[in-house]
């Protein structure tokens, strides 16, 4: 049998369709922090939030919108430095985390984060990605990716049913936000 006459491989390749990546954009921080609003008004209770994105990407400004969203004034907003984890009281108790400062995981050991996010309030954590095992197996995901000037891209990784319903809706609310932003 010649080379020509061979039998061509069987190709193995799948092609599959790229999966869309769930995100929008905003084009200043009130508009991120609409976003989080609407988010912040349709959590019922024990979910917890990651934000993943550079320095001045948006992430406190979209906790101030989620606090709003829970009936927490925004103003009492501030990034948990020191203490890495700030409390609000509102529709349901707001724990806002920022692990920036986080330098040795053993610190986690001594947040007790396993008691907010098994509770039922919301559990929100700036820089999730310096210590994903903080994140339970189920949870919401959001990349903040800056564009040029104030515009900025939020990507929502929903990893569990009930997120991924949370997503389609927060994206339906948003759309209709943009048509009537009253
Ligand atoms: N589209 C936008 N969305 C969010 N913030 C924006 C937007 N456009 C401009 N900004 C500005 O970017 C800054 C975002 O700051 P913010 O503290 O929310 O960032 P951060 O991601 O929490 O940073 P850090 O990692 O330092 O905590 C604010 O000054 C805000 O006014
Ligand atoms: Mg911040």
């Amino acid at each position: 049998m010649s080379r020509h006459e061979t039998t061509p491989p069987v190709s193995t390749t799948i092609h599959l369709r790229p999966v869309e990546e769930p995100s929008l954009e905003t084009d200043s921080a009130a508009a991120t922090q609409a976003v989080a609003r609407i988010l912040g008004d349709r959590c019922a209770g024990g979910e917890v939030i990651g934000l993943v994105g550079m320095l001045g990407s948006g992430k406190t400004c979209f906790v101030k919108g989620l606090a709003e969203g829970l009936g927490v004034a925004s103003e009492k907003v501030s990034s948990p430095t020191f203490a890495l984890i700030h409390e609000y009281e509102g529709r349901l108790p707001l724990c806002h985390v920022d692990l920036y400062r986080l330098n040795a995981l053993d610190a986690l050991h001594g947040l007790g984060l396993e008691e907010y996010t098994e509770s039922g309030g919301i559990t929100v954590i700036e820089w999730a990605d310096k210590a994903p095992a903080v994140l339970p197996s189920h949870h919401l995901l959001i990349r903040f990716e800056p564009l040029e000037g104030d515009r900025r891209r939020l990507a929502f990784s929903p990893h569990g049913s009930r997120y991924e319903l949370l997503v389609a809706e927060l994206l339906a609310r948003w759309a209709g936000h943009r048509m009537d932003p009253r």
